[in-house]
């Protein structure tokens, strides 16, 4: 059987897709193990998910720091503390020192509420409804030194609706976001993802079907 990839996930709070991650990898044939669970939050709901699964967590308070290098510096040695060969950003609320990114590259990914290179940063379902796109998403990308940006590993697109508000278009991204990042996960663990030339490949794979138009074509 192969070695799972040893993976740490960082959450700053509710921690729907760290559930999402428990779920898909928890088998004893699962190409992934999460070992450490790390939070910047004490109160994080995400903590409790990893409790409850039985997974290793830590809570590291970035207010404890004088610098961003000292904390990442402490997350880093409690990342590689624990086993882990990759990180995965699961609302993951600070950004990262260029050091810690250079450190973990092409080992370092994060999800995303939008298709990028479209609405980076936050707000993203109120600037999507604002700018009136007929579709969002989400996407899991390989991090970079500029925020929300790097190697585009998979997307998942819905589309907006009338009548949408923030709400209801954010439950709709985080539903395909919950299926998403196990994706993308998956497929690097099973070493199907390289990074070429700043691009993700990712090989053998299934070509995405149909064509989505928004309004939908007369039947
Ligand atoms: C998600 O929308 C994710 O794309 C973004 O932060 C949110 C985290 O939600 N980076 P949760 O904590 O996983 O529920």
């Amino acid at each position: 059987m192969p070695v799972p990839l040893k993976v740490a996930v960082l959450i700053s709070g509710r921690g729907s897709n760290l559930q999402a991650l428990i779920d898909a990898f928890k088998g004893p044939d699962s190409p992934v193990r999460i070992v450490l669970v790390l939070s910047n939050k004490a109160d994080a709901l995400g903590l409790e998910r990893a409790a409850k699964a039985g997974l290793k967590t830590e809570i590291i308070d970035h207010r404890a720091f004088a610098t961003r290098d000292d904390f990442d510096i402490a997350m880093d040695r409690e990342i590689r503390a624990a086993g882990a060969e990759f990180v995965a950003l699961a609302g993951f609320m600070r950004l990262l020192t260029p050091q810690f990114v250079t450190t973990w590259q092409d080992r370092l990914i994060n999800i995303h509420p939008a298709l990028l290179p479209a609405f980076p940063g936050l707000d993203t379902h109120r600037r999507a409804l604002n700018a009136g796109v007929r579709f969002h998403g989400a996407t899991v990308h390989f991090v970079r030194h500029e925020t929300d940006m790097g190697p585009i590993i998979a997307q998942a697109a819905v589309p907006v609706l009338s009548g949408d508000d923030e709400s209801t278009l954010a439950a709709r991204v985080l539903a395909t976001e919950h299926k998403l990042y196990p994706l993308a996960l998956r497929l690097i663990a099973e070493g199907r993802v390289r990074v070429e030339e700043e691009r993700a490949i990712v090989s053998d794979e299934p070509a995405a079907d149909g064509v989505l138009f928004n309004p939908a074509l007369p039947q």
